[in-house]
C-alpha cells in the first residue's frame, strides 16, 4: 500500500488556509481527481481533525559538523536531521567549507559523502573560503555540472575564512551572470578585528566583550555595501542572518529600488536579546549565546517582527550550529575570541515561529509556512517540488497539533548538545506527524 490519504485536516498553503483532504501515491502529491473514493478501504486514511497540514519546513541555514578550532560542530548530519524532523523540517541546507588550497570539487565531494548520514532530503550551498584564480575557474563548473547555484561569502571571520569586498565582487560578477545566487554573512571583518585585539589588549577578554566587539554598524555597513555591489554587478543576493534595524531598513530600501535581493533573519534574533549579554552575568551563562552576529535590543527584534509581516524578509532559518558547553564553548571561557560562534535551533524553529508569530498575530498562518518553508524553496531551486501541498509535489508532510503545550529543555531536546538557548521556552502547537517522500516517518 503506497497510498495515503489525510483527511479532515486544516491545509495550510503560501497564501490559503482551507479544509480539505490530501492523497499522497509514490512519495508524491496527488490531484483529487486521482483517487477513488469508492475504494478507500484499500488505502492507508490519517485522520488530521483539528489538526493543520502544511508544506514540511524547509531550513536553508544550518551548519551541521562545522569544523572549527573547538571542533566540529556538535551535531552531525545523522543528529542533526533527527532533530530536523523532530520538530516538523523534512529538508535542509548546509554548506561545503573548502580549506585553503583545497579545490571546491574536492571539498563539495568529501562533504557529499558526510552529508550522505542524513535522514532527510537535504542540499548543499558552496562556501567560497578564499578567493584566486583557480577557485574563480571552479564556479561556472559548479553551478552547470554539479548544480550547486548558491555560493556564501562570509565577510567576518577574517583570520579565517573572510574574503573582503573586492573579491567579493569579483565572485558576484562571474556568479551572477552564470545564473547563480550569492549568500553573504555580513559583517565587517576588519572592524571586528581591530575591535577583538583592542579589547584583548585592555585584558578584556570575557564572553560579553564578543557583542561589543560586533557592534550593529559592522552589519548595517557590510550589507549596504553588498547591496551596492549587487546594483553594480546584477548579482541576487541572499542576506543571511539579519539581526539588526538597520539591516532590515537596507534590504527593504534594496527591494523597493527592484534589486534582487532576499532577506533571511533567524528565530535567535527574533525571540533572544541582548539582555544575556550583561556584564555581571557569569561569563559561563553567557557562552550558550556567543552566536555571531549577536543578539541585538529589543528595538532590533520589534524591527525584524515587522520584516517578516511586511515582506523585507523571505526566510526564517536557524543557522543551527551547536557547540557543547563543556569542552567546547568553554575553551574560550578566558578569551571571547576562542569561543565557536553558534547555537542550535532547527527542531524548534516551526514551533517557536507558530507560538511566538501566529499565535500573537504577528504573522498569519499562510505567512508561517512562506517563511519556514515556501520561499526558501523557491529562492533555492526547490519551487515546483517542495515548500506547498500541490499535486506533484514531493510528500514532505507535516500534521501540526496545535493543542499541545510544553517547554523546551536541554533535557527534552533531540539536538545533541548540553545546552540550548531556548531552555525554559514555552512552546504552543507541535509536529503531531511527519510524513517524508510520503511515508510516515516514526515517532
Ligand atoms: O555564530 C554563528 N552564526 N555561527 C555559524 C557560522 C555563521 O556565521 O553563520
Ligand atoms: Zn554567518
Ligand atoms: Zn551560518
Amino acid at each position: 500500500m503506497n497510498t495515503i490519504i489525510i483527511k479532515n485536516g486544516i491545509l495550510v498553503g503560501p497564501d490559503s488556509v482551507r479544509s480539505g483532504d490530501l492523497a499522497i501515491q509514490d512519495g508524491k502529491i496527488i490531484p483529487p481527481g486521482e483517487w477513488n473514493i469508492e475504494s478507500e478501504k484499500e488505502f492507508r486514511i490519517i485522520d488530521a481533525k483539528g489538526k493543520y497540514v502544511l508544506p514540511g519546513g524547509f531550513d536553508p541555514h544550518v551548519h551541521l559538523a562545522l569544523p572549527t578550532p573547538a571542533g566540529n560542530s556538535s551535531d552531525d548530519f545523522r543528529s542533526g536531521s533527527r532533530a530536523a524532523l523532530a520538530g516538523g523540517t523534512t529538508y535542509f541546507m548546509d554548506f561545503v567549507t573548502p580549506r585553503k588550497g583545497q579545490s571546491l570539487m574536492e571539498a563539495l565531494n568529501l562533504r557529499r559523502a558526510e552529508a550522505k548520514e542524513s535522514l532527510t532530503g537535504f542540499g548543499l550551498h558552496m562556501g567560497i573560503s578564499e578567493w584566486n584564480p583557480k577557485i574563480a575557474a571552479e564556479i561556472i563548473p559548479c553551478i552547470e555540472k554539479e548544480g550547486i547555484r548558491s555560493f556564501k561569502a562570509y565577510l567576518a571571520y577574517r583570520e579565517t575564512i573572510g574574503i573582503g569586498y573586492k573579491e567579493l565582487r569579483e565572485l558576484m560578477q562571474i556568479v551572477g551572470p552564470g545564473g547563480g545566487l550569492v549568500m553573504v554573512h555580513c559583517e565587517e571583518g576588519n572592524l571586528i578585528s581591530r575591535l577583538q585585539q583592542v579589547f584583548l589588549t585592555e585584558g578584556k577578554t570575557g564572553a560579553y566583550y564578543h557583542a561589543l566587539s560586533r557592534p550593529p554598524e559592522a552589519e548595517i555597513t557590510a550589507i549596504q555595501e553588498v547591496i551596492h555591489l549587487s546594483e553594480q554587478t546584477g548579482c541576487p543576493v541572499y542576506i543571511v542572518h539579519t539581526s539588526t534595524r538597520g539591516g532590515a531598513d537596507a534590504i527593504a530600501a534594496a527591494k523597493r529600488k527592484g534589486i534582487e535581493i532576499f532577506g533571511e533573519t533567524c528565530t535567535q534574533y527574533l525571540l533572544l536579546n541582548d539582555r544575556v549579554y550583561d556584564e555581571t552575568h557569569e561569563n559561563r551563562e553567557v557562552l550558550p549565546f556567543i552566536i555571531s552576529p549577536p543578539l541585538r535590543t529589543p528595538d532590533d527584534q520589534q524591527r525584524l517582527w515587522e520584516g517578516l509581516a511586511d515582506g523585507t524578509f523571505d526566510v526564517v532559518s536557524t543557522d543551527h550550529c551547536p557547540f557543547h558547553l563543556k569542552g567546547q564553548k568553554d575553551i574560550g571561557i578566558n578569551d571571547f575570541t576562542k569561543i565557536p560562534n553558534g547555537a542550535g535551533g532547527i527542531e524548534h524553529r516551526p514551533a517557536l515561529l507558530y507560538t511566538y508569530g501566529v499565535l500573537t498575530h504577528k504573522i498569519s498562518l499562510s505567512q508561517w509556512v512562506n517563511l519556514i518553508s515556501t520561499r526558501p524553496a523557491e529562492i533555492f531551486g526547490s519551487g515546483g517540488q517542495k515548500g506547498k501541498l500541490l499535486p506533484g509535489f514531493d510528500a514532505d508532510i507535516v500534521i501540526w497539533d496545535p493543542e499541545y503545550k510544553g517547554n523546551i529543555t536541554v533535557q527534552n531536546h533531540v539536538q545533541n548538545c548540553d545546552s540550548d538557548i531556548y531552555d525554559g521556552f514555552a512552546v504552543r502547537g507541535k509536529a503531531h506527524m511527519v510524513l517524508l517522500n510520503g511515508k510516515i516517518v516514526p515517532g
